[in-house]
């Protein structure tokens, strides 16, 4: 590829007072002249101290810069706003949409001419490629990689153990003494959570969709070969500059459809499927709620991993990684799918082995036979709704029991350990108002703590359902993402405490025990709770968010406006 052919040349190429102002404040870092005709790449950095999971990017950042260099490009490297699962209030979904606007800004009205993305903790990921996709440069993504496995008292320890902890915390099963030795010991080394929870679902994603060198998604965040990938793909993003290979020639629907086969056999997070409907809808392919349903029917679980197992990502690291799950997949997979290496899926994976049985199944022989995702429809979710079986309770997945109705997460709070509370195993806990709009931002509530008195009494599981979405690295009987949410009066936001409802996931339906014609005067009877905000981010959000079936992006963000700028500066 020619120098000026590349989209940089358009700003270092000029000649004139432009290119003079293009090219003399870069160098004031003490740039070369020659290195201004070089493929210009950026490294998108979710760096940040409020963002742990991602506080080790700095360095990671250094690694692709070697990479880069060496292939001969020129790095340059810029900071994005950077969403922290942990701390953010009320919930980083809420930011993840603005998120994918900086980082899809910041790439088309730079001179960058391919991009690094540097992916971690769970909003990190599908917010930059988001944006990216709505840009469409050559791009790459390098995960940060998971923590270590936590140990404690000769066990392993990882962030599912936190919702088991929320429980025998309620029941005095565990004291604040020992629950600050767990804190010590939960988060060993640097990286993401170490569970199969959103951000490794998210890291397997990626891999599976092409977008990464293979073996990505599992080299622990402190392994030293994850430094080596880092460097590698540094590398390869100046080729893929000269070969023009971008996001559009990776993410075609066959792609897609790999991301969700592999998704059911890892047993990845529910988040998944809100996260990669909105991808594809910047993408503009075409992906529906039904096709996560359809493609991960009949997929076995194949990865024994928590939540919906017992091991941690340094375990699928050493048993083969992604590449050796994929392996299994070969026939089911669409192997001729083209990634980031310019190799086929199936070549990046066909060398794969699988190290350790335990941890990665065979197809003939998996953990469970469970699918991954069941959809639901029925009159509380014309628009459906999602539960991962293989997190569920064999003996819940068929049930009719009366619902428990909370108007709000403030009215569970409330009451959700009154002594008087009229509940049983047999109830159905049905929560409002946490979703996209109503919360707003759909946040990770839907896996309810039980109430105590029920917990005293050994029950584990109990049907929940609710309009917000759980955590990656929660489980339970589940029922998520119920669309329409209640915030915009559906069936959904009139149902209320007694009425009956079925559950019957191997017919994927959810309904409620009641007539259209009681259900419409109740619809009709509804009004809508007071708007939260009235001005800035988050006031646009609720006005403009979509529902959860459709990716909860924002209504027009979808679709890509691809990468010319045609207006100069000064
Ligand atoms: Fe960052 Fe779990 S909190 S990945
Ligand atoms: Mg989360």
């Amino acid at each position: 590829m020619k120098e000026e052919q590349l989209r940089s040349s358009n700003w270092f190429g000029r000649t004139g007072k432009d290119g003079f102002i293009y090219r003399a404040w870069m160098k004031n870092n003490g740039i070369p002249h020659h290195e201004f005709k070089k493929p210009v790449i950026g490294i998108c950095n979710t760096w940040s101290e409020l963002t742990p999971c991602n506080a080790h990017f700095r360095d990671l950042a250094a690694a692709v810069k070697r990479g880069i260099l060496e292939a001969g490009g020129f790095p340059v490297e810029f900071p994005v706003m950077s969403l922290g699962e942990t701390l953010m209030k009320p919930t980083t979904m809420l930011f993840r949409n603005l998120a994918s606007m900086d980082v899809e800004e910041s790439i088309r009205a730079n001179p960058l001419d391919g991009v690094v993305l540097l992916c971690g903790c769970d909003k990190t990921t599908p917010s930059l490629l988001m944006g990216a996709c709505s840009v469409n440069l050559p791009t790459i993504i390098v995960s940060g990689g998971p923590m270590l496995t936590g140990r404690y008292k000769g066990k392993s320890i990882g962030t599912s153990d936190v919702w088991r902890l929320a429980a025998e915390l309620e029941t005095g099963g565990v004291n604040e003494t020992e629950l600050n030795s767990m804190e010590d010991a939960l988060c060993r080394s640097q990286g993401h959570c170490a569970v199969m929870g959103t951000a490794s679902t998210m890291a397997c994603m990626v891999e599976a969709l092409g977008l990464s060198l293979p073996g990505n998604a599992a080299i622990p965040a402190v392994d030293a070969r994850r430094k080596v990938l880092a460097q590698y793909s540094g590398s390869r993003i100046v080729e893929m500059v000269r070969e023009q290979l971008r996001l559009s020639d990776i993410l075609t629907r066959p792609a897609f459809e790999n991301a969700i086969i592999a998704n059911a056999a890892i047993g990845g997070s529910t988040n998944f499927v809100i996260h990669l409907l909105a991808i594809a809808g910047r993408m503009g392919t075409p992906l529906s709620l039904q096709d996560f349903d359809t493609l991960s029917n009949n997929i076995p679980l194949l990865v024994n991993l928590q939540p919906s197992g017992a091991f941690f990502m340094e375990d699928l690291y050493d048993a083969g990684g992604l590449p050796a799950v994929l392996k299994e997949l070969d026939g089911l997979l669409h192997g001729d799918a083209l990634t980031v290496n310019g190799k086929t899926l199936r070549e990046n994976y066909t060398t794969a082995e699988c190290y350790n049985r335990e941890v990665i199944a065979a197809t003939a022989d998996p953990v469970s036979a469970a699918t991954g995702l069941a959809v639901l429809t029925g009159n509380i979710c014309p628009d459906g709704a999602v539960i991962k079986p293989s997190a569920a309770s064999p003996h819940l997945m068929r049930h009719t029991g009366p619902a428990l109705v909370f108007e709000s997460i403030e009215d569970y709070k409330n009451r959700i350990n009154n002594e008087d509370l009229d509940v049983d195993e047999n109830t159905i806990l049905v929560l409002k108002n946490v979703g996209p709009k109503g919360y707003p931002g759909m946040p990770e509530v839907g896996n309810m703590t039980l109430p105590k008195k029920l917990l005293q009494r050994g029950i584990t599981d109990m049907i929940r359902i609710s309009d917000g979405r759980m955590s990656g690295t929660g489980f339970g009987t589940v029922v998520l993402h119920v669309s329409p949410e209640a915030a915009l009066g559906g069936n959904f936001s009139v149902l209320q405490t007694g009425d009956l409802i079925t559950l019957d996931v191997e017919n994927r339906t959810l309904e409620v025990q009641l007539t259209e014609a009681v259900l419409e005067q109740r619809r009709n009877a509804w009004k809508p709770l007071p708007p939260h905000v009235s001005r800035g981010y988050v006031h646009l959000y609720t006005q403009r968010v979509q529902q959860a079936h459709l990716g909860a992006d924002l209504d027009f963000l979808t679709g890509c406006s691809g990468a010319d700028v045609t207006k100069d500066s000064h």
